[in-house]
C-alpha cells in the first residue's frame, strides 16, 4: 500500500488545491470565538494536569495578544494555513515557541470549529434579539400615537374592513415577538459544548468537558461525539430564524413602498430615511423598504445553502462543512442592519390619518356589519350576505355610496332591515364593537398596547 501523502500537511499541496481549501477569508471572522475556546481548553488541560500550569498561563496570555492582533487587522493571512484555527495556532507558536504545541491536546479542528460556531450563534442570537426589540419599540411607539387613527384593513390588497393603525402596527410587533422567541430557542439549543468530541471519537485523555462548558458560559456538553462534530443544526436554525425575521421585514418593506406612493399616500418617510433620484428631482424614494425586501432574498439563499451543504453527508465530519461559513456568518449582521434601518424609518415616519380615513370610503368597508345587523335579528348569515350583496351592487350601479342608501331601499333588500340600519355606517362605531380578544376595537388595542409596553419595559 502506498503511504499516505503528507503533502498537504507539509505545505506542498498543489496551489489549485490550496486555493480551493483556504477559508481564512471567511472563518477569520471567528477569531474571537476560536481564541476563547482555546483559552478555556488549555486552562482545563492545566487543571487536569495534562499541561504544566505555567505553560497554560503563557498560552492564555499570548492568545490575548493574538486576539488583539486579529482585532487590529494585523494578522497576515496565509493561504497555506487554510483556516482560522491554524492561523491562531501558528501565531501562538511564534509568540510562545514550542510550548504552543501543548494547546491542541485532546482536541481536533473538528470539535474546535463546532464550538466556534456555537459561540458565534449564541452571541448572534443576542444581537438579533436586541435589534428586534428595538424594532418592536419603534412600532409600539407609533402604535401608541395612532390609537385613534383608522384605515381600511386589506385582504387581497383590496379594502376590506376598518381597523386602527395601532392594530395594524401591533401586527408587526407580534411577528417580531415570535421571531425573538425563535432566537431564544435557537440560542438555548446552541449553548452546549462539543469540545472533547475530538475528530469524531473523543480522546483517551482525561478532559473535563463540563468545566470547559462552564467556563464558556455554556449550559452543558454534547452527548454523542459523532453527532457533535457533524451537526450543523444550530447554524441552520439560526439561519432560519434570520430568514423568517427577514421575510417579516420584507413584508413591512413592501408596505412602506406601497404606503409612500402617491396612490396610497398613507405615510411619508422622514427625509433622513428616504433617498432622491440622481436624475429626477421630484423623487423621494423608499429605498429602505426595497432593501428590506431585497435582503430577505439573500437570507433565504443562505438558509437553502446551509441545508444543501448538510444534506447527504455521511457521519461524521466532512470537509463540505467548511462551506457553511459564508452563509452562516453574514446573516445575523445583515438582519440587524435591516431591522435598525426599518426601525428608524418607522419611528420617524409621518402617517396621514386623513388619507387613511378617505380610503375607508363611505360605507363599503362596513358591508359585513350590515350583514351582521341582520344576523343579530335572527337572519341566517348566508341570507344576510346575499341581501347586502344586492344592496352593494345596487349602490354601485347607481353610483351612490352604500352609506347613502335610504331606509326604504334597505327594506327592499331584506324585510328585517329597519331604519336603524343607517347607524351601521359609522366606521368608528363599527370598530368599537369589535371587542373580542385579538380584535381591532379600541378597548382590545389599548389592552395590547399596555401588555406590550409592560413586556418591553422602560428604556
Ligand atoms: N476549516 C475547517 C471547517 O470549517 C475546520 C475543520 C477542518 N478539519 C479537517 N479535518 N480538515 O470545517
Amino acid at each position: 500500500a502506498k503511504p499516505v501523502s503528507r503533502a498537504a500537511l507539509a505545505g506542498e499541496a498543489d496551489p489549485r488545491l490550496v486555493a480551493l481549501s483556504v477559508s481564512i477569508q471567511d472563518d477569520g471572522a471567528l477569531y474571537a470565538e476560536d481564541i476563547r475556546g482555546s483559552q478555556a481548553h488549555v486552562t482545563m488541560l492545566a487543571a487536569q494536569g495534562i499541561v504544566p500550569k505555567a505553560v497554560a498561563r503563557r498560552i492564555v496570555a499570548a492568545l490575548d495578544q493574538v486576539r488583539a492582533e486579529f482585532a487590529a487587522g494585523k494578522v497576515r493571512f496565509d493561504p497555506a494555513l487554510e483556516d482560522v484555527h491554524t492561523h491562531v495556532e501558528r501565531r501562538l507558536g511564534e509568540l510562545v515557541g514550542k510550548d504552543a504545541g501543548y494547546l491542541h491536546a485532546g482536541r481536533s479542528r473538528n470539535d474546535q470549529v463546532a464550538l466556534d460556531e456555537r459561540l458565534f450563534i449564541v452571541a448572534a442570537c443576542d444581537r438579533c434579539d436586541a435589534a428586534l426589540e428595538r424594532l418592536q419599540r419603534a412600532f409600539l411607539s407609533q402604535a401608541r400615537a395612532h390609537e385613534a387613527t383608522i384605515l381600511p384593513g386589506y385582504t387581497h390588497l383590496q379594502r376590506a374592513q376598518p381597523v386602527s393603525l395601532a392594530h395594524h402596527l401591533l401586527a408587526y410587533v407580534e411577528m417580531f415577538g415570535r421571531d425573538r422567541e425563535r432566537f431564544a430557542e435557537v440560542r438555548r439549543r446552541a449553548a452546549i459544548s462539543p469540545l472533547g468530541s475530538g475528530a469524531l471519537a473523543g480522546t483517551t485523555l482525561k478532559l473535563d468537558r463540563e468545566a470547559v462548558a462552564a467556563r464558556l458560559g455554556l449550559a452543558g456538553v454534547t452527548r454523542n461525539s459523532l453527532d457533535a462534530v457533524s451537526d450543523r443544526d444550530s447554524a441552520i436554525e439560526l439561519s432560519f430564524a434570520c430568514a423568517l425575521a427577514a421575510v417579516h421585514l420584507s413584508r413591512i418593506g413592501e408596505e412602506l413602498v406601497l404606503w409612500t406612493t402617491k396612490e396610497f399616500g398613507f405615510m411619508t418617510l422622514d427625509d433622513a430615511f428616504a433617498t432622491g433620484s440622481s436624475l429626477m428631482p421630484q423623487k423621494k424614494n423608499p429605498d429602505v423598504g426595497e432593501l428590506a425586501r431585497g435582503r430577505a432574498g439573500r437570507a433565504l439563499g443562505d438558509l437553502v445553502a446551509l441545508l444543501s451543504i448538510v444534506k447527504n453527508l455521511p457521519l461524521s465530519y466532512n470537509r463540505d462543512l467548511q462551506e457553511d461559513k459564508r452563509p452562516l456568518l453574514g446573516g445575523p449582521d445583515a438582519l440587524v442592519l435591516t431591522a435598525d434601518a426599518v426601525a428608524g424609518a418607522v419611528e420617524t415616519a409621518t402617517f396621514h390619518a386623513d388619507r387613511m380615513e378617505e380610503a375607508l370610503g363611505s360605507g363599503e368597508a362596513l358591508a359585513t356589519d350590515a350583514a351582521e345587523y341582520l344576523v343579530e335579528r335572527g337572519v341566517p348569515f348566508r341570507e344576510a350576505h346575499e341581501a347586502v350583496g344586492k344592496a352593494a351592487a345596487f349602490a354601485t350601479a347607481q353610483g351612490r355610496p352604500m352609506a347613502k342608501l335610504t331606509a326604504p331601499e334597505w327594506k327592499g333588500f331584506h324585510p328585517r332591515f329597519e331604519k336603524d340600519v343607517l347607524r351601521v355606517f359609522d366606521a368608528r362605531k363599527s370598530l368599537a364593537r369589535r371587542d373580542l380578544p385579538g380584535a381591532p376595537g379600541p378597548r382590545q388595542v389599548r389592552r395590547e398596547l399596555a401588555r406590550w409596553e409592560k413586556a418591553l419595559g422602560k428604556r
